[in-house]
């Protein structure tokens, strides 16, 4: 998508891959320096060596000091730390850990619709119960109390609900959930002795004015012991996202709070089968939760590069929910956060019926027709779960500023044209 990699993640894993480098004065010393912590925290001080399942001990004791600063202060332990190969790693991991049982005892676990396909993939995959809660899309796509409760209930009668699935800031929706809104689940949680599983590797993502990005972990201890001595929570982050955009690396973390010791030991057994996540995604992830600080010579040019990717994402955000929303056809809900929009598209009748014709779901024959004539390629919101009898399609904001204004120009041509002749 043209975005350029940040130059300190690269020169870090760069000197790290090739240590020959060090001698090289084209690189700063900061750069230098991080890299000899982390080969000298490898096995015989080399990124290709195994590492310990859980990750390297200093990379997770730098996640630890990240979420502390993160959150305020409240105390990380680097032992609830488990490095992964991208959040989809530990995510699987995790509900491997918590799916069991059999008939009306099999494990339920409630993920929110629309939902990215990773959750209703590895649900199927383990043979779990898949528990559809729907966001509110009249209202931004917001988590409701009273929907949980629905879904909840409805899926005691055929399954044991014991995990409790949350993407914030959201992906296909780009919602990010008030701290209000986090209070009222986590006390649910509580309520209902659900395992909540909280999916932040957006977490960097927030644009809107007005919003802000409060993670599960903090409003947790902030509730006081009655929630914070109970509640069980294991919650995501990955650098794939953010300002990084490293997806390839796969690097990323896991922090699980609250869970008994012997369940522990049991994710830590499991995690060893896969023998670790891989050591540059583990080095690239130490650069992300211990960049360069003030006074470091690398400080200005990492800090002005990931500005100008946050503030060209924000841009991209605030066009995209602009000029889809001139359409007459098309319902854009704000672009808070994360990378995509979720529009929702008016399908005449007759393209309805021309689709359940070819066997098509009515989206997906919309995707279609947009691909053939403008080749843009969207996704339809089939495939993310959408409420019966509404039409969606999600793209990303990701396309390079001016590259995008086209882009959603012609789309909007095309929806218009599209209901005209269906219509
Ligand atoms: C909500 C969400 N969770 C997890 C992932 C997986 O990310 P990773 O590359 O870290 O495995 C994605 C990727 O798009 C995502 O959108």
């Amino acid at each position: 998508m043209g975005q350029k990699p940040i130059t300190f993640l690269r020169q870090v894993t760069a000197l790290c891959l090739y240590p020959e480098l060090l001698n090289d004065n084209k690189f700063p010393d900061d750069a230098k320096q991080k890299a000899m912590r982390i080969l000298q925290a490898c096995g015989g001080n080399s990124i290709g060596s195994y590492s310990a399942s859980q990750g390297i001990e200093i990379i997770r004791q730098d996640v630890a000091k990240y979420i502390e600063t993160r959150d305020g202060g409240i105390r990380s332990n680097p032992d609830d730390i488990y490095l992964s190969t991208g959040a989809s790693d530990s995510i699987v991991t995790m509900l491997k850990l918590l799916v069991a049982g059999q008939g009306n005892a099999r494990t339920g676990v409630m993920i929110p619709i629309p939902q990215y396909p990773l959750y209703s993939a590895a649900l199927a995959e383990l043979g779990a119960v898949q528990v559809n809660y729907y966001l509110d899309e009249e209202n931004c796509w917001a988590l409701d109390i009273t929907e949980l409760r629905r879904a909840l209930e409805e899926a005691r009668k055929h399954c044991n609900p014991k995990v409790l699935c949350i993407i914030n800031p959201g992906n296909p929706t780009g919602q990010v959930q008030s701290r209000k809104c986090i209070e009222d689940v986590i006390r649910f949680a509580a309520e209902e002795n659900l395992f909540l599983m909280a999916d932040e590797v957006y977490q960097d993502n927030v644009y809107a004015k007005g919003c802000a990005f409060h993670s599960f972990k903090k409003v947790l201890f902030e509730m006081g012991p009655k929630y914070s001595d109970v509640v069980e929570l294991a919650s995501f982050h990955s650098t794939s996202k953010g300002f990084m955009g490293e997806c390839g690396f796969r690097g990323g973390y896991m922090e699980v709070v609250n869970m008994d010791p012997a369940v522990k030991q049991q994710l830590t057994k499991l995690v060893s089968v896969r023998l670790c996540p891989p050591v540059p995604g583990q080095a690239l992830l130490d650069v992300v939760v211990n960049p360069p600080q003030p006074g470091d010579p690398s400080y200005k040019e990492f800090i002005a590069e990931k500005q100008a990717v946050l503030g060209n994402l924000a841009e991209k955000a605030r066009l995209t929910e602009e000029i889809l929303n001139q359409a007459p056809g098309i319902q854009c809900n704000p672009v808070q956060g994360a990378m995509y929009s979720f529009p929702r598209i008016e399908m005449p009748e007759r393209a309805i019926k021309l689709a359940q014709a070819e066997g098509q779901a009515p989206d997906m024959f919309f995707c279609m027709k947009l691909l053939e004539e403008t080749g843009i390629c969207v996704v339809p919101g089939s495939g993310f779960g959408q409420r019966e009898g509404t039409h969606h399609f999600r793209m990303t904001i990701l396309p390079p500023t001016e590259k995008l204004k086209i882009l959603l120009e012609r789309l909007k041509d095309f929806h218009q044209k599209f209901v005209q002749e269906y219509s």
